[in-house]
């Protein structure tokens, strides 16, 4: 069961036959989010023969399921950076975001897609939070985001200690914003492949895409499938999946005027749509596949909206997720140290908006030999990572721990005992086999446990109905097909 978000109604798209990637390009893009579709679009603009090929549909990754706030002011993240880095990478990593914001703006005003302004505010609501704002104002200042200044009262309908807001930031609806850059990526000479996976990335003159339907090659090859489908370079150890909720209301009259974020946990997201006739909540994140009860997330925010906002009507509920990098900055460059073939972008820690187009204008910018000088900040291999070691090992520590404790969970098969309707479970009643049983729509399925990325142990999500790896996030749905992360197989079916 996958949990569509509100921006899937919102725009009603032609369902899309299964493509084949074949041929020889410039460059082939895998994934088309707002990174990659960024990226086609701004090679095809500059005259590269670009395939973009998607293995659902565009937009179906997480950007269609964010809130698409797009702001430079983003939670206490200036803060997380300020902490592990030198002032003059938070200089960058502003820059960075400033010019995406102001490349999305421009791109949504000359192509007629909804880019509104709003004020953006991260809020507290205890003594600590207030100290956490107060700390991200003074790190949003070190990096020469001179505009963002303090309020003792942001406009919410509940009581607060503080916020710290940046005026004119935007909000989009990230389906139809994608639907755009693809279509200019097409009328450009990009090709859009969409349901086809990528399976193999291999070779170097040229690179060879294996895909699950056909096969290309190219001299360039940029994943930006968010976390790398491929294993070299380590980037599934370098970041945590993190998965989160939203929730959108209808309401008699505008909630909120402007977008917020709270710095106190859990955390708390709002802004509008449909001209303030939609409320939008998010929020409770946890690791993937960590949850006891990921439904109970869904409860919790429900309840909160309940209390803060009386009357709002509930019209859909969905769940997506994005990975945060140990050193708080996303990774765009070489797969491997000096291995200019093969691009990745990602890791945007919940901020892919103006992150995602900062990180297609690097690639570009270094597939046609420009120059951002902020673009630095990304590069996978700087020495500047090192800082981020600590948190990495932690990161790592806590993956090994999950992938012993899903291994050994050692949890008696009682005979007969199935799982309920909506349930799933793993059982250990084969040695080194454990198996993946769940029952959905009265059909019980029985698949191998073991994910098909690096060998986790998957654990049953009970709000979508599908396996998460708890690992690095791999997802699949309750037959075993591949959601999102970096497995490119699905699930395999245990034969008895
Ligand atoms: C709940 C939530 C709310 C958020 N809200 C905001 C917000 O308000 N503002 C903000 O700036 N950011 C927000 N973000 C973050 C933002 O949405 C992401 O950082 C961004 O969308 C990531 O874009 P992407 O293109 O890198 O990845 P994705 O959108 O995930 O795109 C990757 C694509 O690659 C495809 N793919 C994967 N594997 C393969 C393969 N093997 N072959 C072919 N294709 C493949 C996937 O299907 C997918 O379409 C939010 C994130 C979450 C989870
Ligand atoms: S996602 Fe890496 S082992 Fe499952």
């Amino acid at each position: 069961m996958v949990l569509r978000s509100v921006w899937w109604d919102r725009n009603e798209l032609p369902e899309v036959e299964p493509g084949r990637l074949s041929g020889e390009w410039d460059v082939i893009v895998v994934g088309a989010g707002i990174t990659g579709v960024t990226t086609a679009a701004l090679l095809a603009r500059a005259g590269r023969s670009v395939a973009l090929v998607e293995a659902r549909r565009v937009g179906s990754g997480t950007t269609g399921g964010s809130t698409a706030k797009v702001s430079i002011q983003q939670g206490t993240h200036f803060s997380r950076i300020a902490r592990r880095h030198r002032p003059s990478v938070l200089r960058s990593y502003a820059e960075a975001n400033r010019e995406g914001l102001a490349w999305l703006d421009r791109f949504c005003r000359e192509h007629d897609v909804a880019c509104e302004a709003r004020t953006s505010y991260t809020y507290a609501t205890t003594a600590k939070g207030r100290r956490s704002v107060r700390a991200e104002l003074d790190a949003l200042h070190a990096g020469g985001v001179a505009e963002a200044a303090w309020t003792d009262g942001p406009p919410l309908p509940f009581q607060t200690t503080g916020a710290v807001l940046l005026p004119d930031q935007r909000q989009v609806d990230p389906v139809a914003l994608v639907a755009a850059l693809a279509a200019d990526a097409r009328r450009h000479g990009a090709v859009v492949i969409e349901g086809d996976r990528v399976r193999r990335v291999h070779g170097r003159h040229p690179v060879r895409v294996r895909t699950e339907h056909g096969g290309a090659s190219a001299r360039t090859v940029v994943v930006a499938t968010n976390m790398p489908i491929l294993d070299r370079g380590g980037f599934f150890a370098r970041a945590t999946p993190q998965r989160s909720y939203s929730i959108a209301f209808r309401t008699d009259r505008p909630a909120v005027d402007g977008m917020f974020l709270s710095a106190d946990g859990p955390t708390r997201s709002l802004r509008d749509a449909d001209g303030g006739r939609l409320l939008l909540v998010g929020g409770d994140g946890h690791r993937t596949g960590a949850a006891t009860s990921e439904q109970q997330h869904l409860e919790s925010l429900r309840a909160w909206t309940h209390e803060h906002f009386p009357g709002a009507e509930e019209t859909r509920a969905w769940s997506a997720q994005d990975y945060a990098p140990a050193s708080g900055l996303p990774y765009v460059g070489p797969l491997l140290p000096g291995a200019e073939h093969l691009l990745v972008a990602g890791g945007y820690s919940k901020w892919g908006f103006t992150n995602g187009v900062a990180a297609a204008l690097a690639v570009a910018g270094r597939l046609l030999d420009g120059h951002q000088p902020w673009a630095s900040v990304f590069d996978p291999w700087a020495t500047r990572r090192l800082t981020g070691l600590p948190g990495a090992a932690l990161a790592n520590g806590e993956v090994g721990l999950e992938m012993a404790g899903g291994w050994l969970r050692p949890l008696r098969p009682r005979p007969g005992s199935g799982p309920a309707e909506g349930a799933g479970r793993v059982r250990y009643d084969r040695p080194g086999r454990p198996t993946a049983a769940a029952r959905v729509d009265g059909v019980e399925r029985d698949l191998s446990a073991v994910c098909t990325h690096l060998g986790g142990v998957v654990r049953w999500n009970d709000a979508e109905h599908s396996w998460d790896c708890p690992l690095h996030g791999s997802r699949f749905d309750a037959d075993g097909a591949v959601l999102e992360g970096p497995a490119t197989c699905g699930l395999r079916r245990q034969r008895s």
